[in-house]
């Protein structure tokens, strides 16, 4: 199953959930600053961009970037947020089982908040291996966490919790909103060849009496002070990793970075907007700024 959460639903706003979530994102930015590695100079793939609220911890880094999201709603906004398209700086529709670029062209991927949203997590898994190269930040929400198990003790859903299989949040089934068993992803991502180079337990101190009386600054700095120290009891609801898997110096250009995420040929631009694959012949398009390469094509409303 590679069904695709649908961000561009008219009546929802990404943007909007984060107002009032001052301490989960700082905590966030906090967490990717710290694990990402200044030595990396190629191509960073932010996948599953959202609308670019984490390009604070790294826009600086003076990288190129591609920002790859299902929602070309969000792009836009991501594009609102951080500049026109240039050399360095790309714009890509595309779904995560599928990904449009070629092997091991990606420096360096984030995947940050994604995992939630993934039927077909390993599908995923295995893509974002195929075209990351050197590093990649994912953040694992996890089903153990300290709350959960405390919540789930008195629930008597303690086998649940450590079943190694995903459980649903989800309110409304079949939707989902998943939280994983951190260890079995690990193990997962460790056969696909990465190793954990650092991890973090993040937004240790979500709580909303927390939030109430403590202000959002001095919330930060103790967040700051435990991401590293309660790693390794899992005590928080997100568990990040960077993972690594060697160093290279490699940086495609940009026509040697996509290619048709059908049949990885490659892809010639026809005009303007419309671009073919050479190789298995499918069209995309390429509209205000950002490249339309979603696969299966999605079917146009009306
Ligand atoms: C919760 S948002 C996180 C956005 C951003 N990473 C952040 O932390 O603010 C999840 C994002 O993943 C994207 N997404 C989910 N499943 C996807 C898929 N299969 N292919 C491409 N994008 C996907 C959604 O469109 C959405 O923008
Ligand atoms: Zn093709």
């Amino acid at each position: 199953m590679s069904l695709v959460i649908d961000y561009d639903d008219g009546t929802y706003s990404y943007q909007d959930y984060w107002r009032g979530r001052v301490y989960e994102h700082r905590a966030e930015l906090l967490a990717l600053r710290s694990l990402l590695q200044p030595r990396h100079t190629g191509w960073m793939a932010d996948l599953g961009c959202g609308f670019g609220r984490l390009t604070p911890a790294y826009l600086d880094q003076g990288r190129p970037v591609v920002f790859v999201d299902y929602s070309l709603k969000l792009l836009g906004q991501a594009m609102d947020r951080c500049g026109p398209p240039v050399e360095g700086r790309q714009y890509v529709a595309a779904n995560l089982n599928y990904l449009p670029f070629r092997p091991a062209s990606i420096t360096t991927a984030l995947l940050i908040r994604v995992m939630h949203h993934l039927p077909s997590y390993d599908r995923v898994l295995r893509e974002v291996s195929r075209v990351a190269q050197d590093e990649w930040i994912i953040d694992i929400p996890q089903k153990r966490h300290a709350r959960a198990q405390l919540r789930g003790l008195s629930r008597g859903q303690w086998r649940t919790l450590r079943e190694p299989a995903p459980i649903n949040l989800s309110r409304q089934p079949p939707a989902i909103f998943l939280n994983y068993q951190a260890d079995v992803i690990v193990h997962r991502l460790a056969q696909l060849d990465w190793s954990v180079r650092r991890m973090l337990s993040v937004s240790n101190l979500r709580s909303a009496w927390l939030k109430d009386h403590v202000s959002a600054d001095r919330l930060v700095a103790l967040e700051g002070y435990l991401q590293p120290r309660l790693a390794s009891i899992r005590f928080g609801p997100n568990l990040w990793y960077a993972l690594s898997r060697g160093f290279s110096t490699r940086q495609p250009d940009w026509d040697n970075l996509i290619a048709c995420p059908q049949c990885l040929g490659q892809l010639q631009l026809l005009d303007s907007a419309n671009i073919v694959c050479a190789t298995c012949g499918h069209r995309f398009s390429y509209h205000n700024g950002i490249w339309d390469l979603r696969w299966p094509r999605p079917r146009l409303p009306g």
